[in-house]
């Protein structure tokens, strides 16, 4: 029996999957896709999304994609690993993903392509045009707007984000073909930074920060809702989530980790919610595995 059922709740309450059901509107959160949302809509080309590890960009991506989803006007593609070793191998996956039929936009007459040809044997040039057709197919012909979602993208190669530069200039008077949102750690804006012409393309950036006491407690209880905990009490208890704040200093992934541990204490004890105690236990446990210096020291 799954550990949560035992607590009379049918979902994980605290997984550290970003699962969009179980996203809390922050403050940070909120501005972010609200903005997002409005840049997509007015088609501004490219937005950044920056956070250190754990505040939430992967889920604020997924509750982006939910968004837009159910709107046909919208097509989308999200890359979660943008580890591509050449220019060709993200057009390449560009194409395929976005499931352009490449052999119609084929050839500068438009005359289609040759029977034997494939896509991955079309060389660089014609997959930019191929790729730049299809944006034009769809935004002006179509009126859709297509999106790029790329996560973790401070790992794109410097000829990635160049490639990424070129897409953005494709425009009309009024707007830009491609929406493109990058969401990555903070060594992304460097990245950005140092190509001539990326840091002027963005239309809109934001940094996400930790959350405040208030919204530490407000998720917390939120999650704990959507798992479907339905007293009137609170489960965690008001000196427990200071606690959790306090040492997850704002973090969202580890204060999920905190309070997933946290229920297992709950459940080995026979409690009926979490107090102070059972959070510093766990945090003193961590200090002495010597888990929390390895944590500090970037392991
Ligand atoms: N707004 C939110 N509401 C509810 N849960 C959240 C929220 N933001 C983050 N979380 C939780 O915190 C965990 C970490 O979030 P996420 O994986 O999105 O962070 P990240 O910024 O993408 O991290 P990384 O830099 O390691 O990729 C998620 O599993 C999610 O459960
Ligand atoms: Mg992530």
């Amino acid at each position: 029996m799954s550990y949560y059922k035992i607590l009379g709740l049918h979902r994980e309450p605290f997984s550290t999957s970003p699962d969009p059901d179980f996203f809390y509107l922050s403050k940070e959160h909120d501005l972010a896709l609200t903005n997002l949302l409005i840049e997509l809509h007015l088609r501004r080309g490219l937005s950044v999304i920056l956070g250190d590890v754990g505040t939430g960009k992967t889920t604020l991506s997924r509750k982006l994609v939910q968004c837009l989803r159910h709107r046909g006007e919208f097509i989308l593609h999200v890359i979660l690993d943008p580890y591509f070793e050449t220019e060709q191998h993200l057009l390449n996956s560009l194409v395929r993903n976005f499931e352009i039929p490449w052999d119609q936009y084929y050839g500068t007459q438009n005359s289609g392509a040759p029977a034997q040809v494939t896509a991955p044997q079309i060389g660089l040039m014609d997959l930019k045009e191929i790729f730049q057709k299809f944006l034009y197919d769809q935004c002006i012909i179509k009126n859709k707007t297509v999106v790029l979602i790329v996560d973790e993208a401070q790992k794109l190669s410097q000829e990635s984000m160049e490639m990424l530069r070129v897409m953005l200039n494709y425009e009309t008077n009024e707007n830009k073909l491609l929406q493109l949102v990058l969401l990555g750690q903070l060594e992304l804006h460097s990245k950005i930074m140092r190509i001539s012409n990326f840091f002027d393309r963005v239309s809109f950036k934001y940094a996400l920060n930790p959350l405040s006491l208030d919204e530490t407690r407000h998720m917390i209880h939120f999650r704990m809702k959507q798992a479907g905990y339905e007293d009137d009490g609170d489960f965690f208890f008001e000196d427990a989530v200071r606690l959790i704040h306090e040492s997850a200093r704002g973090y969202p992934r580890k204060i999920m980790m905190l309070c997933h541990r946290a229920l297992k204490a709950v459940i080995m004890k026979d409690a009926t919610g979490v107090d102070e105690r059972m959070v510093r236990n766990i945090i003193e446990e961590d200090v002495r595995s010597g888990w929390l210096t390895l944590q500090k020291s970037g392991f």
